[in-house]
């Protein structure tokens, strides 16, 4: 019987994830720890909340005693570990939080769950659920590959960068059973609107003008999330201990040329002539540190384990457009409060 702790399934990836593994594997038994920070939201788990396999505990991976109760408790056999401060942003104004999350929480879980496992580490996993961005920043040319060195340029990725490197500190020096996957930009239902995507549909529904940074000329590799839950189901089941996986959409745009993209599509479903949402777009202030281009090649998890994007990015962006205006309630609440207050504060000056 297994029973798996996941950190921060009430977030954006965590609740397909959490959704997937408590769906598919009926005889898993997952416990969700979530602190429910501004981005943690239980609605995005209220499909699956009645299933007798799940159980959610609000908790902060801080908190070395809870955590501790939960592994004496429940006897976990692994981890898949979701929970982090994940907005660049955000890290750019508040680094101390996602030094807090990020590296303390990591390191936590990772020290609690090897005391509770107590060197038998025979049947278990520890899978930490990482970023591209650690690498860095690509030219025009170019793949993250596993190898590639880190060069983490964000108060955001740095924090991720150091909680890989402590998931393989305790891999190399206790034998502790880790895997890791580092994965490109994700998009789909449920992503928070101060991202770039869910930012746009919302601003478009509501005629706000769409904040492009800098000249739109960066690069990411968008995924849809449901194929990232996939690849992390196989590197879960199938991975070797100890194995890094990059996981990425072999699919890069532009963030002006995609921003058209969900212009152009947005302006069919909402009934608007073609061209309407394009006049918001808005360019405006640039991140400061604004990496040029992200671009994963996901080679390794291909040839070792099968696995490929299942969706074009068209359709994947058509889902999620229908999502958002078919949960209008979802996108409504989540934008009262304390997001119109962030949001001022994030473009005052544009
Ligand atoms: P998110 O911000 O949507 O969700 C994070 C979740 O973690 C929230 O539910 C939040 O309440 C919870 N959380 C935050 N601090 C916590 C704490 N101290 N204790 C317990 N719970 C806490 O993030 P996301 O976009 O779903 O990202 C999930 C993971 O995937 C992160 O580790 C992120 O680095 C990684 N990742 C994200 C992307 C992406 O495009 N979103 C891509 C690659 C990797
Ligand atoms: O690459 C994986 C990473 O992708 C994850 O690790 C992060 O958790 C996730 O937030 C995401 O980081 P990005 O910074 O790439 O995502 P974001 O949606 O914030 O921005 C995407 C691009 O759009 C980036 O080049 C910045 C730009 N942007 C973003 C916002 C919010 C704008 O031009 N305007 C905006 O208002």
């Amino acid at each position: 019987m297994q029973t798996i702790l996941i950190t921060g399934g009430a977030g954006f990836i965590g609740s397909h994830l959490t959704r997937h593994f408590v769906t598919k594997y009926p005889s898993y038994k997952i416990v969700n720890v979530d602190a429910l920070t501004y981005a943690g939201n239980l609605k995005n788990l209220k499909d699956i909340e009645h299933l007798p396999n799940y159980h959610f505990i609000k908790g902060d991976i801080t908190d070395i005693k809870l955590i501790e109760e939960l592994f004496t408790e429940h006897q976990f056999t692994a981890v898949l570990h979701c929970a982090a401060e994940s907005h660049v942003d955000r890290s750019i104004t508040d680094p101390l939080a996602f030094v807090k999350t990020n590296v303390l929480g990591t390191s936590t879980l990772l020290q609690v769950a090897k005391e509770s496992w107590k060197n038998n580490f025979s049947d278990k996993v520890f899978y930490h659920i990482s970023t591209d961005e650690v690498y860095g920043s690509l030219g025009t040319e170019g793949f993250f590959y596993e190898t590639t060195p880190y060069d983490p340029r964000s108060p955001y990725s740095a924090s991720k960068a150091s909680s890989d490197h402590m998931v393989r500190a305790f891999y190399h020096t206790y034998n502790f059973p880790i895997k890791i996957s580092n994965c490109s930009n994700n998009y789909g239902p449920f992503h928070f609107p101060e991202k770039l995507i869910p930012l746009s549909i919302n601003n478009i529904i509501h005629n706000k003008s769409l904040p492009i940074y800098g000249a739109g000329e960066n690069i990411r590799d968008w995924l849809f999330v449901e194929d990232h839950v996939k690849a992390i189901d196989i590197i879960y089941h199938k991975g070797k201990i100890g194995e890094t996986y990059n996981i990425g959409g072999y699919n890069e745009w532009k963030n002006i040329d995609l921003i058209k993209e969900l212009c152009r599509q947005m302006d069919i479903k909402l009934n608007r002539p073609a061209g309407t949402s394009e006049t918001l777009i808005t360019f405006v202030k640039d991140r400061a540190g604004h990496d040029l281009r992200y671009a994963i090649d996901a080679s390794k998890l291909k040839n070792e384990l099968g696995w490929e994007p299942s969706l074009q990015f068209e359709e994947g962006l058509s889902r999620t457009i229908d999502w958002y205006l078919n949960n209008k309630d979802w996108l409504e609440e989540v934008t009262s409060g304390t997001y119109r207050k962030y949001y001022d504060k994030m473009y005052a000056n544009n």
